[in-house]
């Protein structure tokens, strides 16, 4: 795992967002694997900032809400929409994300239809990931299996209010269920890119990069990806135990050698 400490939010969507521009410029059929939260905004400025082309890429949400209708402005695939692929060349037909839309019954079938869909795709390239307060990444809830594929999962109460405030505060407005690509399915992405900035987020980051391999801290699985790189902040590194040698391994690293 690679931790590169950037002084400030602004630093680190750049360092993030130059990850993905490169891809973006390096493969004929890119596939990007696309974070919902308050985290990889200003990642998601810069590549539309570069003017990079997403005309022969794919992309592919992490998560999505059950319960919101079709459309619902905090609904995952339109956040990421509003935000993002709206803004690029990225054509509609190939923003993917899990049909959870579906009845009820039918959601299981609508997860492995989604593995099944990444799979055809060839695989994520990039993925981008958040971190959450209690160290989920994607909606993989403290406690999810190392090895789970997409399903469907519980929101704990934490989360639910951490993420009130995209539905005007309305606890009772932010769905408990959801559908999250599981910690197996993110593994199989060639590189893991976590971005966290603010002091919010010292406590999981230092719990997921120095911390046990447990599901208790679902982010820590990024400890068994082979290429993993965590952008911080200096606020969201507070935490880390060997800060000062992920700052001298990044200043000294070998020029021919990428992210
Ligand atoms: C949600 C998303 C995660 C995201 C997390 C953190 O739970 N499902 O993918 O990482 O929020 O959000 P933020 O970046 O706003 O702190």
């Amino acid at each position: 795992m690679e931790v590169v400490i950037v002084p400030d939010a602004a630093a680190a969507a750049e360092v993030a967002g130059q990850v993905l521009v490169d891809v973006l410029r390096a493969h004929t059929a890119p596939v990007l694997g696309l974070a919902t939260g308050s985290s990889p905004l200003g990642v998601y400025r810069y590549v539309v900032a570069s003017g990079v082309s997403l005309a022969h890429a794919s992309a592919v949400l992490l998560d999505e809400y059950v319960g919101l209708p079709t459309g619902h402005p905090e609904a995952y695939r339109t956040f990421i929409r509003r935000e993002f692929t709206d803004h690029t060349d990225l054509p509609e037909e190939r923003l993917y994300g899990p049909d959870v839309w579906v009845a009820g019954p039918e959601l299981p079938a609508a997860c492995a239809a989604y593995d099944a869909l990444l799979a055809k795709l060839g695989g994520v390239d990039v993925q981008l990931l958040g971190i959450g307060s209690d160290g989920h990444i994607a909606f993989n809830e403290p406690g999810s299996s190392l090895a789970s594929r997409t399903r469907v999962k519980t929101l704990t109460g934490a989360t639910r209010v951490d993420n009130a405030r995209f539905f005007d505060g309305d606890l009772d407005a932010v769905p408990r269920h959801v559908v999250t690509q599981g910690l197996g399915t993110i593994l199989e992405a060639q590189h893991l890119l976590l971005i966290a900035t603010g002091a919010g987020k010292a406590e999981p980051i230092a719990a997921a990069v120095e911390g046990p391999l447990s599901a208790f801290c679902p982010a820590s699985v990024l400890q068994l990806h082979p290429h993993a790189t965590v952008v911080v902040d200096e606020a969201a590194a507070a935490g880390l135990q060997l800060a000062d040698y992920y700052r001298e391994a990044y200043q000294h690293k070998p020029a021919w050698q990428a992210l």
